[in-house]
């Protein structure tokens, strides 16, 4: 007889803020599409307590989690093992806890990708904008996946796309340039197959911002990616779309990196209409336009 058989898995959030993460949202409905014994929750921890809480949570009984701003790269010394990718991106997103042992994992990147898989080797050109977290995922699948002839990463702070640059290096054999937002136009690299926002320009008190006039690094085909879902339709894809292209919200990425780690915990994909009704019911709650 087994007394864990009908316990309640638990797995949960680990950021801070959280009180508008729908991370439990998209999982708990994933669970209870399967009709698994499991909940998902939110576990706020104030930065300046992170390292007296984590070690506290490692004593309890977790399946897994997901980590979230500020704490993706202060979760890796935590950890028991990680894998190769989230090592190379230098975060982790995704923990199972496996025996006791916290495995770390990163599925920001291949959520990024999954909504464009059918278009990557279109994408001979691409642009960067930003240098920080969520760019050095994408520009790590960018890299890895696509292989373009060129990548152009474009950052306020130069120093800080030329350090990526010099990492990225390492991992493949495109033409990697750096430029500020200011100077890429001065570049002549333009026009761009796909150009990416990883900046938080765009959310928050930065929303009637932009990085770059989308229009003018882009031609007709051009598709426009904005990791931002909230809102769901920036400032940026607004000029995008106004100028007559194609663009993509962070919203599918943000549930295809959820079914990565799903996948990670359990073994199993989305259930087909789980991924239907998050992609669709979910994605119009929270007003998505992209
Ligand atoms: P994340 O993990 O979400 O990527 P981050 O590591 O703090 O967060 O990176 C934020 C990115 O947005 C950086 O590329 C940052 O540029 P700097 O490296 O110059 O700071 C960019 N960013 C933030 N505010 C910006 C602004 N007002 N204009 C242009 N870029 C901005």
């Amino acid at each position: 007889m087994n007394s864990t058989e009908n316990k309640m898995e638990r797995y949960a959030i680990l950021g801070f803020p959280l009180e508008h993460s729908v991370s439990p949202k998209i999982h708990n409905r994933a669970f209870n599409d399967y009709g698994m014994n499991a909940h998902y929750g939110r576990k706020a921890i104030h930065p300046d307590e992170f390292d007296q809480v984590i070690p506290r949570l490692k004593k309890e009984d977790w399946r897994g989690f997901n980590v979230t701003i500020p704490f993706k790269e202060r979760i890796l010394p935590f950890l028991d093992w990680i894998e190769e990718t989230a090592k190379a991106i230098g975060a982790v997103n995704t923990i199972k806890v496996e025996n006791g042992r916290w495995l770390g994992f990163n599925t920001d990147w291949s959520g990024f990708l999954r909504p464009i898989q059918e278009e990557l080797p279109e994408f001979r050109r691409c642009l960067v904008l930003g240098a920080g977290g969520a760019a050095r995922a994408v520009t790590f699948a960018l890299v890895k996946e696509v292989k373009p002839e060129v990548l152009m990463i474009a950052n306020r702070t130069k120093k800080r796309a030329d350090a990526l640059a010099n990492e990225l290096r390492k991992f493949g054999t495109c033409e990697i340039k750096t430029a500020t937002p200011d100077s890429l136009e001065k570049t002549g690299v333009q026009p761009f197959d796909l150009i990416v926002n990883t900046t938080s320009v765009g959310m928050g008190d930065l929303k009637d911002q932009l990085v770059v006039e989308p229009a003018h690094f882009a031609h007709a085909n051009t598709l426009i990616y904005d990791l931002v879902y909230k809102p769901p339709l920036t400032l940026f894809l607004q000029h995008a779309q106004h100028a007559g292209l194609r663009t993509i919200n962070g919203f599918p990425m943000l549930i295809y990196q959820a079914e990565e780690a799903f996948k990670i915990w359990t073994g199993k994909p989305y259930l087909p209409e789980t991924l239907k009704a998050l992609l669709q019911e979910l994605g119009l709650e929270q007003g998505s336009g992209g």
